[in-house]
């Protein structure tokens, strides 16, 4: 039915779809990518790192590594695999970013790459600054250089944002530090830094992340350890490289979760999905509101510590509500603009609470999902930490994303599903922040 053009620069115009059937593969998972990219920059010897069609994002932090010399050669052949020629500057004993100092690193849109950057920036003896676009700029900073103060790292913030200035030292002190927020991105950038730290830094969470961090530097051989929401550094550390393939995207997955979920006549397949259990929470929260999905694990592949699988879904059962809140909120926090949609779909009413954090992503999103929603007839309602929504009369609307890469694509499957008419998406080239085949892979599906 759709006859949309299929090329990245899709016209942002999606109505809804007969069917959805087919299999995919996806982008490599973009939390995985940065730290592949950024830990073998860190380590002794030189990798090779495997990413199937990085999204805008990883293709930032391979930008900077770039400049300070840590990625010698970046290859795209045909079919999109990318390979990313890295050599670190640490060595066995000590894990060290290479370069001179006085560069200045552009971060682009991602978050991921700015804050895990700082603390690697911090181990090293060396000044730089760090910049983003603007919405990047506009993301909270603090939550990374007070930790980052707290071990000796010298490090500015321009109120509290990007630009932000590093004067990385030597030897960094080990610390006990309580985190504030729980965020993965600022847990790995003071574990980067506490490789450097003289004995043993242990870092408080106050609820759950995901532990790509821990579980890729343990795998590298450096003494790393999560158990729950403690994570102990033993520094100074270096660790050796190895080749990485990094797995697909599941926050990408989550698109067509949600859309064989929805749609009545679906039946979709993902292979080579990483699996990690800190990521897979919108499985158990699809399968809560009665979806049909089905799991099989590989386990790791030997080339990446990750967990990978293929996860097929099939359409055609009612969704009913559900209430979200607390650590389960973790388990989600990218794919809530896209569980917005599934509650959209459902009978009865969904509530989502203690998720402020989705106020500081890439977009305010609680104000522009439940803006969104509203244009295409849902009911919702704004809360200061979530929302209210509930089925409403769906009409065609236009949809404002502020450049928002997880709004584009959420409100797109809104369209596909039915959920919304038919919607003009305002940025629909953001999608590639983390999936620039997004569009084309929609096409495929579409019967
Ligand atoms: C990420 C952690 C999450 C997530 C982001 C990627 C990571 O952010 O929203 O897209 O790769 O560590 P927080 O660490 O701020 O929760």
């Amino acid at each position: 039915m759709s006859a949309q053009p299929s090329s990245p620069a899709h016209a942002g115009v999606v109505k809804a779809a007969p069917a959805l059937l087919g299999s995919l593969r996806l982008p490599a998972d973009k939390s995985v990518a940065h730290r592949a990219l950024l830990f073998s920059a860190m380590g002794s010897g030189s990798a090779e790192i495997r990413l199937d069609r990085p999204g805008e994002d990883v293709l930032s932090m391979a930008g900077a590594l770039r400049t300070i010399g840590a990625v010698r050669a970046i290859d795209i052949d045909s079919t999109g695999l990318v390979r990313v020629a890295v050599t670190g500057g640490g060595t066995p004993t000590e894990a060290c970013l290479p370069g001179h100092g006085g560069e200045t690193l552009d971060c682009g849109n991602a978050g991921t790459a700015m804050r895990l950057l700082s603390g690697a920036l911090g181990a090293r003896p060396a000044t730089a600054t760090l910049i983003g676009d603007d919405s990047l700029s506009m993301r909270p900073m603090e939550r990374v250089a007070a930790p980052l103060r707290s071990i000796g790292v010298d490090i500015r913030t321009t109120d509290g944002h990007a630009p932000i200035v590093i004067r990385g030292r030597r030897p960094l002190q080990a610390v006990h530090h309580q985190l504030p927020v729980a965020s993965a991105q600022v847990l790995g950038c003071l574990t980067l830094a506490a490789l450097a730290a003289g004995g043993t830094t242990t870092i408080h969470l106050p609820g759950p992340t995901r532990d790509h961090s821990e579980r890729m530097l343990a795998w590298l051989g450096a003494p790393v350890r999560r158990e729950g929401p403690l994570t102990t550094v033993e520094g100074p550390v270096g660790f050796t490289l190895r080749d990485i393939a990094v797995p697909g995207d599941i926050s990408s997955a989550a698109a067509w979760l949600v859309a064989g979920a929805l749609h009545p006549d679906a039946h979709i397949i993902i292979e080579d999905v990483g699996l990690n259990p800190s990521r897979t929470g919108i499985i158990d929260v699809l399968r809560d509101m009665g979806a049909d999905i089905k799991v099989a694990s590989d386990g790791p592949t030997g080339d990446c510590p990750e967990p990978v699988g293929t996860i097929t879904v099939d359409g055609g059962h009612p969704l009913h509500a559900i209430d979200l809140a607390g650590d389960r909120v973790a388990d989600v926090i990218d794919e809530l603009p896209l569980i917005a949609i599934a509650m959209a779909a459902a009978e009865g009413v969904s509530t989502l609470r203690e998720a402020a954090e989705l106020r500081v992503k890439e977009s305010d999103r609680i104000r522009l999902v439940v803006d969104n929603l509203r244009a295409v007839g849902a009911q919702a309602e704004e809360l200061e930490d979530g929302w209210v929504i509930a089925r409403g009369v769906s009409r065609a609307a236009a949809i404002r994303t502020e450049g928002d890469h997880r709004i584009a694509m959420s409100f797109a499957i809104a369209a596909l599903t039915g959920v919304a008419g038919t919607v003009d998406i305002d940025d629909p080239a953001c999608a590639a922040v983390s999936y620039p085949s997004f569009w084309t892979d929609m096409e495929r599906l579409i019967r």
